[in-house]
């Protein structure tokens, strides 16, 4: 009872000792008077990959899978229930895939022979299901020649137990291709339905390009992209977003890689190819992954216009991954690369007289997209990136010296690779060099200070890719936990600390669907119907939704704020506004009380509006089924004459504007 009584005491003593340190306030000096570096309106950005089912199945809003029967195995995606493929005594019928002939990219159609109409559908799968809400108008959309005896074509969607919840029947007619369109309503929300295809009577009909969209798209375009998906990334308010990756920009090989001139035109024309991270991870592999490229460079263009962020494309140098094959185009045939990238950027900006600025005009866009960055290759390293480099270098600055070039470090934030790479690059004097970054949440904890010695006069940094990993199994397999966000909220602090180095930053990868990830963490989650953003959304858009203009000094007894008991901090002033913007990072367990003093204030005249992301727990994920565990919250509190008091709960990222004269 005794050693009880003393055991009490003792955790009553040692929480009093903690207690008090946690009270102990700290106070952060705000040198107000002596705005540092400009924030680049490109300092927070976006990184878009192809990855996890981010374009088919995601954000473009396609519902058919394989609507073209150009996947490896055409008839993927599709599934006959009665087929008489294999049996030639079921009276149903059956679809062939179709080889055109010549130099076409749609390469493939379907004959479909009906024998018995009554016993005969052919159903697509849609993307690990299609995601359909009660009420919502659906575009459908097919061609097809009738070589005998069938007038309708009836479409159905179903639900999980196959009952239809919209259906519609379309006249066809003749012998020659034509598209066909109708719209279908649902009776009902189902996030796993199909869509049905039966025939009227026996007979046969030749279709391809058979379609589904929801009317409601991103501003309501036809073909166009996920509302929902679209609307985060707008409210990020990002000034850049990277296209199209990423390790897809590269290909396994080179013949595989993202060749931007074979995704713009006409969709039906657009010729596919199989998605590059199909079957990278064994442990998630996902065989029925290909690129439609109905989200393709003008869509991106466009894309990057209607949300106010600067296009960052990344082109192929001439390499394929360094992780697979790394094949490498001669020297002596660079040419047709290097020439990819100068049609790019007419592509993007030339007049509509020019060759590929009247491709931009026809697809309806004839004001230039005033292109400004270009990124040559993505995440290559050692000699044989930069004797291609240079090439590329020479042509683009020749041509267009306005334009801003992107030049890689390799995969890794150090070692051999990414010192020989920015070895070279401050020779070359490139423009932005890009850094990648997958660590643990401790890496970028340590790494708050990680820019304050860069060299100010040496080419600007582009942090193209980074995310906390924290310890999993295996790489690209761990959560987006709250302690990852606040890792990345303290490495951020730094990277807006040295704003006059770091000018433009994303996370990396951004979307993933639920049921056909490759790559774990990312930024937003999703599934056929909605959407979950994660902590390290939050944080992203925490830091890009409080830019602001320049730096401010932030220091606690004269230090920078880099650790120092959990807490990181950087401040900006937003010169349009009068308004100061500190972040504090606290990735400790305990509350800490912070003094800001805003140092040459003339007076501080309102309150503080803070917004804070917090959880007790550091393993707390957000999750569709639970999207709010981790999510912002509003308050606010009294300001003194020349700064402010704030508790900072523990394990918290708080961002507190304050109006000054
Ligand atoms: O973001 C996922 C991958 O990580 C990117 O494709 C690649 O650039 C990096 O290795």
């Amino acid at each position: 009872m005794k050693k009880n009584l003393m055991n009490v005491k003792a955790v009553f003593l040692a929480l009093l000792f903690v207690s008090q340190i946690s009270n102990a306030q700290k106070n952060f000096v705000v040198d107000v008077k002596n705005p540092k570096a400009e924030i680049q309106p490109t300092m927070y950005g976006i990184f878009f990959e192809d990855i996890n089912f981010a374009a088919d199945g995601g954000i473009y809003a396609e519902l058919v899978k394989n609507r073209s029967f150009e996947f490896l195995y055409p008839l993927m995606g599709w599934k006959e229930p009665n087929s008489n493929r294999h049996s030639l005594n079921l009276k149903s019928g059956r679809a062939i895939p179709i080889t055109k002939s010549g130099n076409v990219s749609n390469k493939h159609y379907i004959r479909i022979d009906v024998n018995d109409a009554s016993g005969y559908s052919i159903i697509n799968e849609g993307f690990r299901g299609i995601g359909i809400k009660e009420s919502a108008k659906y575009d459908l959309s097919f061609m097809a020649n009738v070589a005998s005896n069938i007038k309708h074509v009836k479409f159905e969607i179903i639900d999980e137990k196959n009952n239809p919840i919209a259906s519609n029947s379309v006249a066809v007619i003749g012998n020659n291709w034509e598209t066909y369109k109708t719209t279908l309503t649902a009776s009902k929300t189902c996030a796993k339905a199909k869509l049905k295809i039966t025939f009227d009577t026996s007979g046969t009909i030749n279709m391809d390009m058979i379609s589904m969209f929801p009317e409601d798209t991103w501003m309501g375009r036809k073909k166009g992209l996920r509302k929902d998906l679209v609307q985060l990334l707008a409210d990020l308010h990002p000034g850049f977003l990277r296209f199209p990756g990423g390790c897809i920009v590269e290909g396994r090989v080179l013949e595989r890689r993202y060749q931007w001139k074979k995704t713009v035109g006409s969709i039906e024309n657009r010729q596919g190819l199989v998605n590059r991270w199909n079957t990278e991870f064994s442990h998630r592999s996902t065989p029925d992954y290909f690129q439609s490229f109905g989200l393709g460079f003008f869509e991106y263009f466009q894309l990057s216009e209607d949300i106010g962020a600067e296009p960052l494309p990344i082109l192929n140098c001439g390499m394929a991954c360094q992780y697979n094959t790394g094949e490498l185009v001669p020297i002596n045939e660079i040419a047709p690369y290097v020439q990819d990238a100068l049609d790019l950027i007419e592509f993007a900006n030339g007049n509509v007289s020019s060759k590929w600025g009247k491709v931009r005009a026809e697809m309806g866009h004839p004001k230039p997209f005033n292109l400004k960055y270009i990124g040559i290759g993505n995440e290559q390293w050692g000699k044989d990136y930069f004797d291609r480099y240079v090439i590329f270098e020479k042509a683009i600055k020749e041509k267009y010296p306005e334009i801003k070039i992107v030049s890689g470090s390799g995969p890794s934030p150090d070692g051999e690779y990414f010192d020989y790479g920015w070895k070279q690059l401050k020779k070359l004097k490139a423009d932005l060099v890009d850094e990648h970054y997958y660590r643990s949440p401790e890496w970028f904890k340590e790494n708050a200070t990680r820019y304050d010695n860069y060299d100010r006069n040496a080419p600007k940094v582009f942090a193209g890719e980074y995310a906390a990993h924290n310890k999993a199994k295996s790489a690209a397999m761990t959560k987006n936990t709250l302690e990852c966000a606040l890792a990345e909220a303290a490495f951020m602090t730094g990277m807006e600390r040295n704003a006059d180095v770091v000018y433009m930053t994303s996370y990396a990868p951004l979307l993933a669907h639920v049921d056909a990830w490759q790559w774990a963490p990312d930024l937003i989650w999703f599934d056929n119907l909605n959407a979950v953003p994660t902590a390290n959304y939050y944080v992203q858009k925490m830091f890009a939704n409080n830019a602001g203009t320049n730096v401010l000094s932030t220091t606690c007894n004269k230090q920078n704020i880099t650790g120092q008991d959990g807490l990181y901090a950087s401040t900006v002033m937003d010169k349009a506004t009068s308004e100061i913007i500190i972040k504090i990072v606290n990735t400790e367990n305990k509350a800490q009380r912070i003094n800001v003093d805003l140092k040459g204030a003339k007076k501080v005249n309102e309150d503080v509006n803070i917004t804070v992301l917090h959880a007790d727990d550091l393993n707390a994920v957000n999750t569709l089924k639970i999207p709010t565990t981790v999510v912002p919250q509003q308050l606010s509190v009294k300001a003194k004459k020349k700064g402010f008091c704030v508790e900072i709960q523990g394990n918290s990222f708080y961002v507190c504007r304050v109006k000054v004269n």
